[in-house]
Formats: structure tokens, C-alpha cells, sequence
């Protein structure tokens, strides 16, 4: 399969960096992971961009409580201009929200191909971070979105069966698209240290079956920590009340837990 994507050299002409957030399993964390981590980025001093990338099943407008008029859709059938779709988000960043129910979108078709890369190529140059909060699991949809970013973001939470589909998207990445360097956030923690050991544990699984060029078999995938986010009963409540987490609960433990991923994600 062709993408725009290669490991060299990213799209030419893009200012800001792209970090495809996705993951195998859903309901691991990727949409409160993008909205917390661009605030967090925010505060930062980072312009940051959050795309719903989630075509079929968007759901950012309502983890930020945006109720928005104009949507990707709009932007698609070419009923809005793109402008008009960036809205300001609470938290300091803005978004593109693809609203609910897009289901015409949620598979890859030319238009939907050729709109996610013209929309990409349009905002880069206004932003110094795009999060693309994608689906999950290795659809052509998610496949696609996660092309168009430099850096893939994958989220795991110590569940096995999330490890297993963590798992599945890397070696898709590494295979399709050639990625011999993966970004690992680990969700819903149970105590200190789990993300490194669960990175551990996905390294010795990559570098046993993964070999991202055939050209080249020594090249291995690299896992690289960016962050453990335990899991804290203040993430649900946030997301009840339909609040970003560190604007409700800025001292919680998970919100700390995002603010070191960007600190380390913002880092030179
Ligand atoms: N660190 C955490 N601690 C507790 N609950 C969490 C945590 N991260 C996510 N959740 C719960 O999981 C739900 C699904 O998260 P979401 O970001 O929508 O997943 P995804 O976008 O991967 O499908 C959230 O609504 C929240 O209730
Ligand atoms: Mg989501």
C-alpha cells in the first residue's frame, strides 16, 4: 500500500509536528489522552490542533462538551470552509470535530483520502502540533490518518488483550509503513512502574516478530516510553462532566501523568 508516509523525510512543507494518537483496542484512552495532552502541550506554549480523525465513532466534541455547527463533514461536501471548522476548544487548543454518525466516512474512499491530506496540508503551517485522535484498531481509515503524521502515539493499557491489538498495530506500522520508531503511552496503571515493565514486555514481542524492511532485517521497531497515565477515578469524572481533566482535576494523579507525556513530547 503507497502513503505519503516515509520514514525520511515527512510530508514536505509542514510546520507543525504530527502525532497520530491510535491504538488496537478502543476504549483505551486515545481521545482523553488528545484532548488532555494538546491542553497540557497548550500550557506549554505549544499552538496545538486536535483532528477527530475517528470518522465513524467521533466522539472529542463530547468529551470537551463542544457542541459544534460545523463540522469535517461540512468541510468534506464542501458545504464549509475548512476556517470555519477550527473551532477554540476549552483547554487553550483548537480542534476539527468530525461529529457523530460520519459512517459514510468510515471507510477509505478517494474523497475521504484526498480531503484528510488537503485539510493536513492546509493547517500545518498554523500549528506546531496536530494530534490526530484516530480509531482504533488497523483499518485503511485509521492506517491512512496515522500516514500523514511523523510520530505514531500508540496507547496500551496493561490489559492483555490490549497489548495483543497494541501489538497488531505496531507490526502493521512497521510493516506498511516502514516505522522503526513507535511512541508508548500506558493508560490505566495500576502502580508506578507498570508502563516500563508493559514496554518491556511489547519490545521483546516486536523484536521477536517484527521486522519492519525486508531490504534491511536488522533494523528493529523501537518502543519508546513516553509516559505511564494511572488509572484514577478523577479521568471518569471529568469525562461525566465533560471536562477536560486538567482544567477539573489539575493536582489528580492522571492529570499529572499527561502533563510529564508532554513535557517529555515538547522537549527538544
Ligand atoms: N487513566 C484513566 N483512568 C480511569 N479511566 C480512564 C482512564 N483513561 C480512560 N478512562 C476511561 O475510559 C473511557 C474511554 O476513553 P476514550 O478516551 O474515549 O477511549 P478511546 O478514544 O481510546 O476509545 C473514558 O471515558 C474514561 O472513562
Ligand atoms: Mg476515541
Amino acid at each position: 500500500m503507497s502513503t505519503p508516509f516515509t520514514s525520511t523525510s515527512p510530508p514536505a512543507g509542514k510546520r507543525a509536528r504530527i502525532v497520530a494518537v491510535t491504538s488496537g483496542k478502543g476504549g483505551v484512552g486515545k481521545t482523553f489522552v488528545s484532548a488532555n495532552l494538546a491542553a497540557a502541550l497548550a500550557r506549554l506554549g505549544e499552538r496545538v490542533l486536535v483532528l477527530d480523525a475517528d470518522l465513524g465513532l467521533a466522539n472529542l466534541d463530547v468529551v470537551l462538551n463542544l457542541f459544534p455547527k460545523i463540522t469535517l463533514h461540512d468541510v468534506f461536501t464542501g458545504k464549509a470552509q475548512l476556517d470555519d471548522a477550527i473551532l477554540p476548544a476549552p483547554g487553550g487548543f483548537s480542534v476539527l470535530l468530525a461529529g457523530s454518525g460520519l459512517v459514510e466516512y468510515s471507510r477509505l474512499t478517494p474523497e475521504v483520502r484526498d480531503k484528510l491530506l488537503e485539510i493536513i496540508e492546509t493547517v500545518a503551517p498554523r500549528f506546531d502540533r496536530i494530534l490526530i485522535d484516530t480509531g482504533a484498531g488497523i483499518s485503511d481509515v485509521v492506517l491512512y490518518a496515522v500516514s500523514l503524521a511523523h510520530e505514531v502515539l500508540v496507547v496500551a493499557t496493561p490489559e492483555p488483550t490490549s497489548l495483543t491489538d497494541a501489538y497488531a498495530t505496531i507490526k502493521v506500522l512497521a510493516t506498511q509503513q516502514q516505522r522503526t520508531s513507535v511512541s508508548l503511552v500506558v493508560n490505566q496503571v495500576s502502580r508506578a512502574g507498570e508502563g516500563r515493565i508493559i514496554r518491556g514486555q511489547l519490545q521483546q514481542v516486536v523484536d521477536r516478530f517484527v521486522t519492519p524492511t525486508m531490504a534491511d532485517p536488522s533494523v528493529a521497531v523501537r518502543l519508546d516510553l513516553v509516559g505511564e497515565i494511572p488509572s484514577d477515578i478523577a479521568v471518569r469524572e471529568a469525562v461525566q462532566k465533560r471536562q477536560l481533566l486538567l482544567e477539573m482535576f489539575p493536582g489528580s494523579e492522571a492529570a499529572k501523568g499527561v502533563s510529564a507525556v508532554a513535557v517529555r513530547m515538547a522537549a527538544p
